[in-house]
């Protein structure tokens, strides 16, 4: 999916399926039951209030894993990844059938977390996550994407909802704007983005645009590029109430904090931003300074383990990866409203099959995992190595 700067395991079919404890015991269908509707406070961090909710299509593909899992132990530590909140990706028109599904068992201390991830020309600057939608469909991006979902998050008042909006698409108008794919993109999404936040400014929602990562907007020349590219957003989308700042490291490898795992390298020094919390705290002021709201969300869903890829703008099925921490609003920082998990852990960055139409090269390189299924697929095999690579362990 993302661009920056710059064995399949077959297991015995007598695998016992561990339940997950939370599934069991949270209270499922819970929203229809919930007293009022949701008014979220954007000067507050929601997920102070809220969980991020293990939301079912994720607690599926995990619970399916466990079913093929011999090991005893690794099931039952398998199934506990199904309690884990995490975000789901509307990656698509038809997967806005999703959210009906997903939200009927959200209880009233939950929050949903969606990504809305289909702009027109989608991935312009690698091919692995390439979407539906052809440059110029922008009008389609409007009626059959944004608007089903805005009156679908309407028609639930009593439930919050977490949005995450378009992972990469600024991003890559900042650094990979030499890029004809890019270039033909552009409009659009500065368009589709300001449609976007404009039309999803509803009481229950709070809303978080993609800023990339420190390896990518984090180089001294990107910094303010990117805070005048996301902050002209915001604004060209009315400057929306419901929306509270940023998200980093979105399907992303960096650690929030220690050594930075490229401080070591020659270019270091173009690079202040050399882990996920001096780019929060440094872009943080940037965005304050170009008038849009700047706290932010940063995914630890697959950053357990470091020290792991050739180069920093390695973003492909990185081998040897291991979960991260898990969703909280602890983060010691005020300017981090929380960890949360936005990739799915399991669930492919890109096809490694040459053969492929989305194959990207980044997804053949030799610290890529292989062989990786299309983007989005579960990859029953790279969901066991982040369980076993798990920091903090489950
Ligand atoms: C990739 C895929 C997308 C999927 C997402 C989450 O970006 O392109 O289809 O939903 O990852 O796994």
């Amino acid at each position: 999916m993302k661009f920056s700067q710059s064995a399949v395991v077959a297991f015995a079919a007598t695998a016992v399926a561990a339940p997950s404890p939370t599934t069991q015991q949270e209270p499922r269908n819970a929203q229809a039951a919930c007293a009022s509707a949701v008014t979220l406070d954007p000067s507050q961090n929601p997920f102070k209030k809220y969980t991020l909710h293990p939301n079912k299509f994720y607690r599926d593909e995990v619970n399916a894993a466990v079913q093929q899992l011999s090991d005893p132990s690794l099931a039952t530590a398998a199934a506990k990844v199904a309690d884990v909140g995490s975000f789901l990706w509307i990656d698509t028109i038809a997967n806005i059938a999703k959210i009906e599904p997903a939200l009927a068992d959200v209880p009233c201390t939950n929050i949903l977390g969606l990504v809305i991830y289909d702009l027109p020309g989608r991935d312009c600057a690698a091919k692995a996550s390439n979407g539906e939608l052809a440059v110029g469909e922008i009008n389609r991006y409007k009626s059959e994407y944004i608007d089903p979902i805005v009156k679908l998050i309407k028609a639930y008042p009593k439930t919050a909802f977490a949005l995450l909006i378009e992972p990469d698409s600024l991003p890559n108008l900042v650094t990979n704007s030499d890029l004809q794919t890019c270039k033909d993109s552009a409009q659009g999404y500065r368009d589709g983005v300001a449609y976007a936040i404009k039309n999803l400014n509803l009481p229950n929602v709070i809303m978080y645009l993609d800023a990339g990562h420190g390896g990518w907007l984090g180089w001294d020349a990107n910094l303010k590029p990117g805070a005048k590219e996301l902050a002209d957003a915001y604004k060209r989308g009315g400057s929306p109430k419901q929306f509270r700042g940023f998200a980093t490291n979105s399907a992303g490898w960096n650690a929030w904090d220690g050594k930075g795992e490229f401080s070591g390298a020659s270019d270091a020094k173009y690079n202040k931003c050399q882990t996920e919390k001096i780019y929060v705290d440094t872009f943080a002021p940037l965005l304050k300074s170009n008038g849009m709201p700047n706290h932010a969300i940063v995914d630890t869903g697959r950053n357990g383990k470091t020290g792991l890829r050739n180069e920093w703008g390695d973003w492909c099925n990185v081998d040897g990866a291991g979960f991260g921490v898990r969703p909280t609003s602890s983060t010691g920082d005020d300017l981090a409203d929380a960890f949360v998990w936005i990739k799915p852990g399991g669930e492919s960055d890109g096809t490694s099959d040459s053969s492929a139409t989305r194959y990207d090269s980044f997804c053949g390189k030799s610290d890529a995992f292989q062989p990786s299924p299309e983007a989005g697929t579960w990859n029953q095999a790279y969901f066991e190595m982040l369980l076993k690579n798990a920091n903090p362990s489950f």
